[in-house]
């Protein structure tokens, strides 16, 4: 089980555990901010510290110090979108001390679709990151969106979920 890092409050010495989430996302249309942020409110639900950032604009540096880096991207040509790409080739020059990953990816329904998360998933284990739950989808019904019904609540639990296993 994932460890938690115990800090202690000034004045009161209260000890709480805390774990700092970076949830991380490319989105042409929007879909996958939403999923994201879904995942960071379960997170958030169960403690966690959550920070979003666009795939574009991180410093892949300054996320070094994040005990979980969640990834998630669109599905481009089966597979994961340039910047996604761009990005995680940047992170192998980063000292992480983040142990656990999670991906994620937005796709069509169908079994031709491809998935970004497959990729994802499996540059997040070259860069020696503990996969803490299997990579999951959502599901958008165009191109554009939107996603498909219950979506968002879907990833809000699937946070939650993992912001549990921080808290055992
Ligand atoms: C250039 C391009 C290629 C795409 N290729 C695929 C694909 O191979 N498989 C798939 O399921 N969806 C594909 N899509 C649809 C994306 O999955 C969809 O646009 C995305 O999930 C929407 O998420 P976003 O709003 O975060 O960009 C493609 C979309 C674009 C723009």
């Amino acid at each position: 089980m994932p460890s938690r890092k115990v800090v202690s409050y000034p004045v009161t010495g209260e000890r709480v555990q805390m774990a700092k989430a970076a949830v991380i996302t490319h989105s042409v249309y929007g879909n996958t901010q939403k999923v994201g942020q879904a995942l960071g409110r379960g997170l958030k639900e169960q403690g966690i510290t959550v920070h979003y950032f666009k795939v574009e604009e991180v410093d892949p540096a300054k996320l070094s110090r994040y005990d979980l880096l969640a990834v998630g991207g669109p599905t481009h040509a089966f597979r994961m979108s340039k910047p996604i790409k761009q990005f995680l080739g940047q992170l192998k020059g980063v000292d992480l001390q983040a142990r656990y990953g999670f991906a994620f990816d937005t796709r069509f329904n169908n079994r031709l679709a491809g998935s970004a998360a497959k990729r994802i998933e499996k540059q997040l284990k070259k860069l020696k990151l503990k996969i803490i739950r299997s990579r999951e989808s959502a599901i958008v019904t165009g191109r554009e969106g939107p996603l498909a019904e219950g979506t968002e609540d879907r990833f809000r639990q699937i946070g939650a979920e993992i912001g549990k296993l921080f808290a055992q």
